[in-house]
């Protein structure tokens, strides 16, 4: 494997910093210049430590130009702003049925893609729904569906509170499983990846942090979960998510009907403090 891996030696100082950090050794110095340990490489995992840690900019692998990265210096958020983001992220339930852009999906899209993953995988596939048309068939096939499933009692079983739901959709045409909203995302991975449910999870964390920071609600659906997972799983092969996939979860987003002016408030932060080991 080539890893395209070069030192501009008119930039490099030497520091040994991408040795230092490359968590599977493969990086070595030589007289004072970073090169790979040649019969290491195919550990490398891909995740462009040596790229990152390098502070003038010299180091490039699998022919990725630093230059292209995000300087970080003077791009972070403060961390009281970013709690405020954290604690002011709300479930948005109500949506104003507005498209988001393209652009903007793309964006978060682009920028979830960076949440870390299991040895550094990298397998999680987000299908979306961008096309609010597309949305309202998976919305009509779903209640659909479902009362037809409950009509002639193939509803697995523990899963017949969706009947209420079809009741409440089809008399006040209450949408508890969407919520109205014109966009889905579901993220699935591989089964057979190292941490599938857990790199999807991190993923829509990521995600829904980004979506509030733009203006945007989100709202992570155990309710479209169960309906698409459990009980009509044939509309997931449909929406194009392969079987082999775990699926990790759903949620759904869109331009929020609702505003909120300031954070809840929580008490009830468990923590398990350790002094020490409790004698065997
Ligand atoms: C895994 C998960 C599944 C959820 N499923 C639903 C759901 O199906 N319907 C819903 O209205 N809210 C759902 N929620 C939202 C929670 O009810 C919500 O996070 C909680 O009430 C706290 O509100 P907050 O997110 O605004 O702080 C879900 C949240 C999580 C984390």
């Amino acid at each position: 494997m080539d890893l395209q891996f070069s030192v501009d030696a008119e930039k490099c100082i030497g520091c040994g910093e991408c040795a230092a950090d490359c968590p599977y050794g493969i990086i070595e110095m030589q007289d004072e210049r970073p090169s790979m340990v040649e019969d290491r490489q195919q550990r490398c995992i891909g995740c462009q430590h040596c790229l990152a840690v390098c502070s003038t900019g010299a180091l490039s692998i699998r022919g990725l130009d630093p230059g292209r990265s995000i300087p970080l210096a003077g791009n972070l958020p403060e961390a009281q702003r970013l709690a405020a983001l954290m604690q002011g992220r709300r479930s948005v339930r109500r949506y104003t049925g507005e498209p988001v852009s393209g652009k903007e999906i793309a964006f978060l899209l682009d920028t979830v893609a960076h949440a870390p993953t299991g040895v550094n995988n990298r397998q999680v596939l987000f299908t979306v729904i961008d096309d609010p048309r597309v949305m309202e068939d998976l919305r009509r096939t779903t209640y659909s569906t479902l009362e037809t499933m409950i009509r002639t009692g193939k509803i697995p079983p523990g899963m017949d509170f969706f009947a209420a739901m079809i009741t409440d959709a089809v008399k006040n045409g209450k949408d508890s499983i969407f919520r109205g909203a014109p966009h889905l995302l579901i993220v699935s991975a591989p089964a057979d990846c190292p941490s599938a449910g857990v790199d999807c999870h991190i993923a829509l964390s990521y995600f829904e942090l980004l979506a509030a920071a733009m203006g945007l609600g989100t709202l992570w659906s155990g309710l479209a979960q169960w309906a698409l997972t459990r009980v009509v799983p044939e509309l997931l092969g449909r929406l194009g998510v392969p079987e082999s996939h775990e699926v990790g979860y759903m949620m759904v987003f869109g331009r929020p009907a609702v505003t909120y002016y300031r954070t809840v408030q929580r008490d009830n932060l468990h923590v398990n403090r350790v002094g020490s080991l409790t004698p065997v």
